[in-house]
């Protein structure tokens, strides 16, 4: 297995394998890759940004990991995509790493859990919670 930084041809194709992706990796951005022989097995996308707070710093947003095939989940993957945004994040001298995970996702909990975020589980108006913001601080 292989993680690397996708190239647009990788996006084109991951987007047209998989058209809903197309609403959570939007221009820009990076994208990282798991690659076993010749095929995708998973993808994160993330974007930097102004962290959205008063303190002149930057973070990475991840918008978006998945490991395609259900077969292959639980076996790691996940968290290499996750622990090579963090690499490349504190290359990039960003203060933090952040995401967000609907509240009914499980795994996706597990998984930042597993690679040491915080979680922050925020409530609505009516009181409901809806998800969690989860961050890692580089
Ligand atoms: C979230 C996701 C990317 C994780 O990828 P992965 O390759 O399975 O991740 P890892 O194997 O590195 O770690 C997942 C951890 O969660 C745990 N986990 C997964 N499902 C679980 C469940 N239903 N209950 C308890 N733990 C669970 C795994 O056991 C593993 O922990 P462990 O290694 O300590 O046992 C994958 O489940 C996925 O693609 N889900 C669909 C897309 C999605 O929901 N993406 C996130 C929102 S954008």
């Amino acid at each position: 297995m292989v993680i690397r930084i996708g190239n647009e041809e990788e996006k084109e194709f991951i987007l047209s394998k998989y058209p809903y992706t197309a609403q959570v990796m939007h221009q820009g951005g990076t994208l990282m890759i798991a690659v076993d022989g010749e095929t995708i097995t998973g993808f994160l996308w993330s974007f930097r940004r102004e962290i959205p707070a008063p303190v002149g710093r930057t973070e990475e947003f991840i918008n978006v990991i998945e490991v395609f095939d259900a077969e292959r989940r639980c076996r790691g993957i996940g968290s290499l995509l996750v622990k090579k945004c963090i690499e490349t994040a504190r290359e990039n001298e960003c203060y933090q790493v952040r995401a967000y995970c609907d509240i009914s996702n499980l795994p996706s909990h597990m998984l930042w859990v597993k690679n040491g975020f915080t979680l922050s589980p925020g409530k609505t108006e009516d009181g409901r919670i809806a998800g969690s913001y989860v961050a890692y601080k580089l």
